[in-house]
């Protein structure tokens, strides 16, 4: 719990501009295309072309587990990856803004839902 605190503290206040610039989703949306359409699919269901192959299969975007995540969090996956799994990390081909724009529209498809 004192984590998720954590998390909304740091996703409304180092940025600060979180809250009145919170990613571009169109933008968002062509990075997604590019990049993690392939694993996460195009319905954001975690089906996508390569999906089959991964032992570990791609999010689900639409799943409850999932939408009870906030910005911060995928934001922090999305950038740093997940270990033993084909996420890997993006901060070497997307910004943090980018990555931002590209969280903004998986909750554009996905609404976060509050637990
Ligand atoms: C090569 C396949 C692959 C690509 C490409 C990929 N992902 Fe993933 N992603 C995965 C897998 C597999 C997981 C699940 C890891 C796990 O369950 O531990 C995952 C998990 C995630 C999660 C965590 C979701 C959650 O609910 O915790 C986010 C967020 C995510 N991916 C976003 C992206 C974004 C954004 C891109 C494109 C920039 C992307 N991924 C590209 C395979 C991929």
């Amino acid at each position: 719990m004192a984590i998720v605190g954590l998390c909304a503290l740091l996703w409304s206040s180092p940025w600060g501009l979180a809250q009145t610039s919170p990613g571009n989703p169109k933008n968002g949306q062509v990075l997604y295309q590019r990049h993690c359409l392939r694993c996460h699919g195009e319905a954001l269901d975690g089906k996508g072309p390569d999906a089959a192959a991964l032992k570990i299969s791609p999010t689900n975007f639409h799943s409850y587990v999932s939408r009870i995540k906030d910005n911060l969090e995928l934001w922090m996956t999305i950038q740093r990856g997940r270990s033993f799994s084909a996420m890997h990390n993006w901060n070497d081909t997307l910004t943090d803004d980018q990555i931002k724009d590209v969280v903004s529209y998986i909750r554009t498809i996905a609404p976060h839902v509050n637990p």
